[in-house]
This record gives C-alpha cells, sequence and structure tokens, in this order.
C-alpha cells in the first residue's frame, strides 16, 4: 500500500462513497454502518487538519484560501453528520432526508478537494515529502479512531466547538 499522502486520501474518499451507497439500501445495518462512517469521517477531517493542510499551506505553489476553505466544509460536514445522528429511527423520513444533505455536502468537499487541494499537492509536493506526510496523515487518523471520534456526544462537542470558534 502506497503511502503518498494523496492515495491514502482518495482512498478515504472512496469508502466514504462505499458506506453511502450501503447507508442508502433500507435492508442494510444503517446503525452500523453510520457508526462507521461517523468515525472514518471526522478522524479522516482532523487528521487532515491536523498534518496535511498546515504542511500544505506552507507550499506557495498550494492556495491557502483552497486549504482554509476546505476546513470550514469539514464544519459543514460534521453539522450534516450530527444531524443525521440525532435522528433515531433509521426507516424514517427525516433519516432519509439528513441522510441526502449529508451525502451532498460531503461528496462536495470531497470533490472539490481532489480538484484543488490534491491536484496542486500533486504539483507542488515531491513525492518524498508527499511519503512522509502521508505517514504523519495515517499515524494521526489512526490515533483519531481508536479514540471513536464519530459517536453522539463527541460530534455534538466538536460541532460546538467550531460554533464558538465562529461566533
Ligand atoms: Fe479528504
Ligand atoms: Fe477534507
Amino acid at each position: 500500500m502506497s503511502s503518498d499522502v494523496i492515495d491514502l486520501i482518495l482512498s478515504d474518499h472512496r469508502r466514504f462513497e462505499d458506506l453511502f451507497r450501503g447507508l442508502r439500501d433500507r435492508s442494510s445495518d444503517r446503525s452500523g454502518l453510520l457508526g462507521e462512517l461517523s468515525d472514518v469521517l471526522v478522524a479522516h477531517a482532523n487528521a487532515e487538519e491536523k498534518e496535511v493542510y498546515p504542511a500544505l499551506r506552507r507550499f506557495r505553489k498550494v492556495d491557502d484560501e483552497e486549504v482554509e476553505h476546505g476546513a470550514e466544509e469539514h464544519a459543514e460536514g460534521h453539522q450534516a453528520l450530527l444531524a443525521l445522528l440525532e435522528v433515531d429511527d433509521t426507516e424514517s423520513q427525516d433519516w432519509e432526508d439528513q441522510l441526502e444533505e449529508l451525502v451532498e455536502t460531503i461528496n462536495h468537499h470531497v470533490d472539490e478537494e481532489e480538484r484543488t487541494i490534491l491536484n496542486e499537492a500533486r504539483e507542488a509536493v515531491s513525492e518524498e515529502r508527499r511519503a512522509e506526510l502521508g505517514e504523519a496523515f495515517s499515524a494521526a487518523r489512526v490515533g483519531e479512531l481508536d479514540d471513536h471520534p464519530g459517536r453522539l456526544d463527541r460530534v455534538r462537542e466538536l460541532v460546538s466547538r467550531t460554533h464558538n470558534r465562529v461566533d
């Protein structure tokens, strides 16, 4: 498995898509899949913000504003995730509506991240440095996952912390 940070990020993005597909299916274990998605989404976003985004900001060819915008979109994703986690009945219309909202929010971010930040990183960052960043990203992500960052109370805390920062 490559340790290039771009490959690692792309492989998580594919995993989000697989989990979304499972979540759309009414016959699947929606609560189980949502728990898995929630942990991976939060761990991925936090590891990007901790290890990848700050490093990329230091490369002049990577647009600072895109990186900042990426972090804002993570906050929007966490908010949409919280709204879905807060609906108890996975068979309700409300649950379907919040899933649709989450999928749209995350797909929008993933699309933009791949088109801007990752393309710029491909051009501006050497393979060697991308491998180092990949190792830092993996370690941060695994540390996050061990802690189950996607639990309802943790996501609530994360969303309220972001609100306080913005206010
Ligand atoms: Fe990402
Ligand atoms: Fe991201």
